[in-house]
């Protein structure tokens, strides 16, 4: 079966068919399809039969398995987590601002798997913002400002013991496991190059980002809060509509990503894996 690839018109995100994912993939299809993700950004596979295992599989043809913490898998898997809202669920929505996934680690992720398990028959989309862009259409002057700058990054806005997902966050179906671990900081340049590309683009945002090397805290957290909403501009936005069956995969490296509700009395799931950080390789 030839691989196919349709772009989606928007600003990044691509569906691809023509490839069975609950099978393994030649060397030459693997390839095809780290291509496809290097060029798009966001792949979506409708209708495959996949499995945990088949999930499991794909991910290691793609880098392995990233680290996650704060999340507990879910059982019988050491790797893969739920992304789950019951039905009746009360709880704020999880991961409903801009982010890259695990930021805060020294080595984060460079992508992330989610498999279509329990899909809304309305709303639930997510969100992807195309951090490239958003860099090359800045000004020069902005760019100049931003170009050298080292962002402070940490979970604890999220899963500190205090945090959005600590010990205040009940009735949530999730699996979170806040800790003192979220405390940490990671430096990382606020504008890398893509390590497999050397495009360069806006990594992670204000949430996982809290501060920036060498600038007072006021000025750092308004410099972050305006560019926040410049790197959702809606120039930048793919909007991903979920189907029964389907795989997602992206680049956490050149995207930004939150989920949306808009499926209230309906449950919704997806299982999670994360890529491995490139070993330049
Ligand atoms: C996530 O950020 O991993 C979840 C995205 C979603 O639920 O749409």
């Amino acid at each position: 079966m030839p691989l196919r690839i349709e772009p989606s018109g928007q600003a990044c995100g691509a569906r691809v068919t023509g490839v069975d994912l609950a099978q393994p993939l030649e060397p030459a299809t693997i390839a095809q399809i780290r291509a496809a993700w290097l060029e798009h950004h966001v792949l979506a596979f409708p209708d495959q039969a996949m499995g945990d295992d088949d999930l499991e599989r794909f991910t290691l043809a793609f880098g392995g398995f990233g680290e996650d913490p704060f999340f507990a898998p879910i059982p019988g898997r050491q790797h893969i987590a739920a992304i789950r809202r019951e039905a009746d669920e009360q709880s704020p929505l999880f991961a409903e601002n801009w982010h890259a996934d695990w930021s805060f680690q020294a080595h984060p992720p460079a992508g992330t798997c989610l498999l279509a398990i329990d899909i809304p028959p309305h709303g639930g989309d997510t969100l992807f913002a195309n951090q490239h862009l958003a860099w090359e259409v800045l000004s020069p002057e902005k760019q100049s400002r931003y170009a050298d700058l080292i962002a402070i990054h940490s979970a604890r806005l999220p899963y500190a013991p205090d945090g959005t997902y600590g010990a205040k966050d009940t009735g949530r179906s999730m699996d979170i496991r806040p800790s003192e671990a979220a405390f940490a900081v990671q430096p990382h340049p606020l504008v890398p190059a893509h390590p497999e590309t050397g495009r360069r683009g806006f990594y992670s945002t204000l949430g996982y980002i809290i501060g920036i090397e060498g600038m007072d805290q006021g000025e750092a957290v308004a410099l972050l809060m305006d560019l926040q909403s410049w790197q959702g501009d809606d120039r930048f936005v793919y909007r991903h509509a979920w189907e029964p069956g389907m795989l997602l995969m992206w680049d956490n490296r050149s995207v930004l990503h939150k989920a949306t509700g808009g499926y209230e009395g309906f449950r919704r799931e997806l299982h999670r894996t994360t890529i491995a950080a490139w070993s330049g390789s």
